[in-house]
C-alpha cells in the first residue's frame, strides 16, 4: 500500500470539464450528423389515429418524420417504455409519438412543431389516493423486496402500548433533473452501431440494442465517457438511444437525440408520489413494541414499478411486532422509476418524522429514542449487521452539532420574526456489489493502465478507481492511468445502487494486485507491449451473505422560520456517516454534500403535482421545478466515522452515493416542527403550506 486510498485526490477529468473540452453524448460531431426532436404525445390517453406530416417533411432541412407506421420494428423488450413508435397507443401524457430528423436542430424542433397528429381521446385517471380501487398489493417492491413483511402481531401489540402515534405522511412526485438531459448520438458503418449516451451504464444499453434490433452485442459499441448526472433515471436505458439508433438506421447518418428538458418529466422516470401511515407504539421506556408502515404509490399502465419506501423500516429498529407493506395502484401516468435512494429517500423521510412525533409523546430526546431502540441484528432477518455504528453517529454528529442542552419545547426560540428550531433524523442505505471485470497492464515506461467499463457520473469514479489500482500496484497514484465508459472495456455493471465502486474497485484491486505478483516475478525488463492482467470478481450478492450490511448516518438541522411570509431557511445541515472506508475524502465529500442539498429540495422546494384533468406533472422544467440553488444552501458539512468492517470487499468500502438524500428531509422538517410548533406531514415545506 503506497496510501493513494483515501488521499483527497482531485477530479482527473476536472480541467477537461470546467474548460469546456470534456465530450457529453450530444457533442459527437461525426461527420454529416443530424439531429432529431421527438413529438410528445397530447393527450393523457388514447390512440393515434393519424399523423399528417406533409408540412413537417416541407420544412427545409428535415430529412425524415419516424412515426409507428414508418419506424424500424423493434423486438419486444423487457422494458415497455423503450417499445417507441412501435404502435398507436398513447399509454400517457408525453409519450413519443413521431421524431423528426434534420439536418440541424433548429430544423428538427420546427419540423417537430409542424407535425400534425389525431387522436381518440381516451378517459384518463392519474390522481393517487389511498382507498383508489386499484390499489393492489404487488408481489415485489423496488429491486426485488417482498411487498410484505409482517412479524408477530403488529395491530394487537400497538392496541396494548403505552405510547403511540398513528400519522400519515405525503411525498409528491419527484424529478431527477441531472444537469445533462439525456442525449445519444449514435452511427451505423457496415452493419455496426456507435453510440454515445448520457448514461449510468454502457454495458445494459449495448445489451438492450442488441436485443431490441436483434444484433450481436460484438457489433455494438456504447461509450458514455462523461455523464452530467443521472440520479437513477440514466440506470437503465431510455428513449433517447432506441430513437437515435432507429433514426440512424432509417436514414444512414449519424443522428443526435438530445431531449429537451420539458419533455424529461414523462420518459425518463420519476420518483412515484408515495402515502405513509405509519403506526409506532412504544412502551412508557420509549422501546418500541410495535412498527406498522404502509406505503401506497403509484405507477403506470405499462410497467409496474413499486417505490420501495416500507423497505428501511425493516432495517433501522428494533421491535418484536412489525409489519412493512407497499401497495400501488396502476395509473394513466409517466412510468416512475428510481431515484437516488429509491424507498429510502420517503420512506426513511416518514419513518424518522414518526419516530421524532413518538420523542414528543413520550418527552423523550429523540437522539436517546433511537438509541434505545438499536437492535442487536437486522430485525427482518435477525442477521447481525457487519457493522452498523448508527449510535456512534447519533453521538458524534450531536457533539459537533451542539445538541446537548437544547430545549425540546416547540416554539422555545424566537428571534423577531423568525422562529428558530433543531431536529435529527437517522439514514441507511444497503451495501450492494455485482460482479466486474477490469485489466491492469504495466508498461515498460514504468506507467500502468488499468481499464474497466465502470461510469463516471460525476462522482470522480475515474479518480477513485485510479487510487485502488495505485495501492493495489504498490506504486504512485500518478503513474496510473485509467480508461472508463466504454463497452470496449472489460464489462462492469452501472453506476447505481451505490454500488459501483464497490463492484469496480473490487474487480480493479485483483487485476492490480494479480499484476503486482506478477512483475514481482518477472526478470529483466517488459517487452514493449507490457505485461497484462485481467480480474474477474464475482461480487456476492446479499441474499448469499451471512451478515446484514448496510451503511448508516445521522442528520442533523437547523431551521429558521419566517412567521411573516412562512418560508423556511436552512441554516446548518450536518451528517455524519458511518460507511466502510471512505476512498476519497474529497469527492465523498462531495457526494455526502450532494446528497444532502437534494434532500433539501425534498424538504423545501421539489415537488411536482400530477394535473387530474391535463393528466401529467404540471411542473416539467427547472423554472417550476425547484431544486435548491446556492443561495438556499448554507452551511452543510459532511463528516464521517472511520470504519474497518471486513466482511464487504478488498478495500472495506460501502456506498455513498445515495445516503446523504436519505435523513436530511426528516431532520430538516423535525427542526421545522421544533421551531413552530407545527407538524406539517406532506412534502415540499413551502411558504403556501408553512404559513
Ligand atoms: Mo441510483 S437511483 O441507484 O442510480
Amino acid at each position: 500500500m503506497t496510501g493513494s486510498v483515501g488521499a483527497p485526490a482531485e477530479r482527473r477529468e476536472g480541467r477537461e470539464k470546467v474548460s469546456g473540452t470534456a465530450r457529453y453524448a450530444a457533442e459527437y460531431h461525426c461527420p454529416g450528423r443530424a439531429q432529431a426532436w421527438p413529438v410528445p404525445a397530447a393527450v393523457a390517453r388514447g390512440r393515434v389515429t393519424g399523423v399528417d406530416t406533409a408540412a413537417a417533411l416541407a420544412v427545409p432541412g428535415v430529412l425524415t418524420v419516424l412515426t409507428h407506421e414508418n419506424a424500424p420494428r423493434l423486438a419486444e423488450p423487457d422494458d415497455p417504455t423503450l417499445a417507441v413508435l412501435q404502435n398507436p397507443r398513447v399509454p400517457h401524457r408525453g409519450w413519443f409519438v413521431a421524431l423528426v430528423v434534420a439536418e440541424t436542430l433548429e430544423a428538427a424542433r420546427a419540423g417537430a412543431a409542424a407535425v400534425r397528429v389525431d387522436y381518440a381521446a381516451e378517459e384518463h385517471d392519474v390522481t393517487l389516493t389511498a382507498s383508489h380501487p386499484g390499489v393492489y398489493v404487488p408481489e415485489e417492491a423496488g429491486a426485488g423486496y417482498p411487498a410484505v413483511r409482517e412479524r408477530g402481531d403488529p395491530d394487537g401489540a400497538f392496541g396494548s402500548s403505552a405510547a403511540r402515534v398513528d400519522v400519515a405522511y405525503r411525498v409528491p412526485p419527484l424529478h431527477n433533473h441531472p444537469m445533462e438531459p439525456h442525449a445519444s448520438t449514435a452511427r451505423w458503418d457496415d452493419g455496426r452501431l456507435t453510440v454515445h449516451t448520457s448514461s449510468q451504464g454502457a454495458g445494459a444499453v449495448r445489451g438492450v440494442l442488441a436485443g431490441l434490433f436483434g444484433i450481436p452485442e460484438e457489433r455494438i459499441v456504447v461509450t458514455a465517457e462523461h455523464v452530467g448526472g443521472g440520479f437513477g433515471s440514466k440506470g437503465t436505458p431510455r428513449p433517447d438511444v432506441v430513437l437515435a439508433v432507429m433514426a440512424a438506421r432509417q436514414t444512414g447518418r449519424a443522428v443526435t437525440v438530445a431531449l429537451p428538458r420539458r419533455y424529461l418529466p414523462a420518459v425518463v422516470g420519476h420518483r412515484a408520489p408515495t402515502l405513509h401511515r405509519l403506526r409506532l407504539g412504544a412502551d412508557a421506556d420509549g422501546r418500541l413494541t410495535s412498527l406498522v408502515h404502509e406505503v401506497t404509490t403509484h405507477t403506470s399502465r405499462i410497467k409496474e414499478f413499486v417505490e420501495q419506501a416500507a423497505v428501511p423500516a425493516r432495517v433501522m429498529y428494533a421491535s418484536p411486532h412489525s409489519r412493512t407493506e407497499h401497495r400501488v395502484a396502476a395509473l394513466d401516468v409517466p412510468s416512475p422509476s428510481w431515484m437516488r435512494a429509491p424507498g429510502e429517500a420517503p420512506g426513511m423521510y416518514a419513518l424518522e418524522s414518526a419516530m421524532d412525533e413518538l420523542a414528543g409523546e413520550l418527552g423523550m430526546d429523540p437522539v436517546e429514542l433511537r438509541v434505545r431502540n438499536e437492535p442487536d441484528a437486522e430485525p427482518d432477518s435477525g442477521k447481525p449487521f457487519s457493522s452498523r455504528h448508527l449510535v456512534e453517529c447519533l453521538r458524534e454528529g450531536a457533539r459537533r452539532f451542539g445538541w446537548a442542552g437544547r430545549d425540546p419545547r416547540p416554539g422555545s426560540r424566537r428571534e423577531g420574526p423568525l422562529v428558530l428550531g433543531t431536529g435529527v433524523a437517522a439514514a441507511t442505505y444497503p451495501v450492494m456489489v455485482s460482479p466486474a471485470t477490469a485489466s491492469a497492464r504495466a508498461l515498460p515506461d514504468g506507467t500502468f493502465l488499468v481499464r474497466i467499463n465502470a461510469t463516471d457520473i460525476g462522482t470522480g469514479a475515474r479518480t477513485v478507481l485510479a487510487q485502488v489500482g495505485a495501492d493495489a500496484l504498490g506504486v504512485p497514484l500518478e503513474r496510473v492511468r485509467i480508461e472508463v465508459g466504454s463497452t470496449e472495456l472489460p464489462s462492469a455493471p452501472l453506476a447505481g445502487g451505490s454500488s459501483g465502486t464497490a463492484s469496480w474497485g473490487w474487480a480493479v484491486h485483483e487485476a492490480g494486485a494479480r499484476l503486482a505478483r506478477r512483475l514481482a516475478e518477472h526478470p529483466g525488463p517488459l517487452p514493449e507491449q507490457g505485461l497484462d492482467t485481467r480480474a474477474d470478481t464475482q461480487g456476492s450478492a446479499d441474499a448469499e451473505s451471512d451478515w446484514a450490511r448496510h451503511a448508516f448516518g445521522a442528520h442533523f438541522a437547523e431551521v429558521a422560520v419566517d412567521t411573516v411570509t412562512g418560508e423556511v431557511r436552512v441554516g446548518r445541515l450536518l451528517g455524519t456517516y458511518a460507511a466502510g472506508r471512505i476512498l476519497n475524502a474529497r469527492t465523498a465529500r462531495s457526494q455526502f454534500v450532494g446528497g444532502m442539498t437534494m434532500g433539501l429540495g425534498m424538504a423545501l422546494t421539489e415537488g411536482s403535482t400530477m394535473d387530474a384533468a391535463f393528466g401529467d406533472f404540471t411542473e416539467s422544467d427547472l423554472a417550476s421545478y425547484h431544486v435548491p440553488v446556492h443561495a438556499d444552501v448554507a452551511a452543510i458539512e459532511a463528516h464521517w466515522l472511520d470504519e474497518d468492517d471486513p466482511c464487504l470487499n478488498p478495500m472495506g468500502s460501502k456506498g455513498i452515493g445515495e445516503i446523504g438524500i436519505v435523513g436530511t428531509a426528516a431532520a430538516i422538517g423535525n427542526a421545522v416542527y421544533h421551531a413552530t410548533g407545527v407538524r406539517f406531514r406532506e412534502l415540499p415545506l413551502t411558504p403556501d403550506r408553512v404559513l
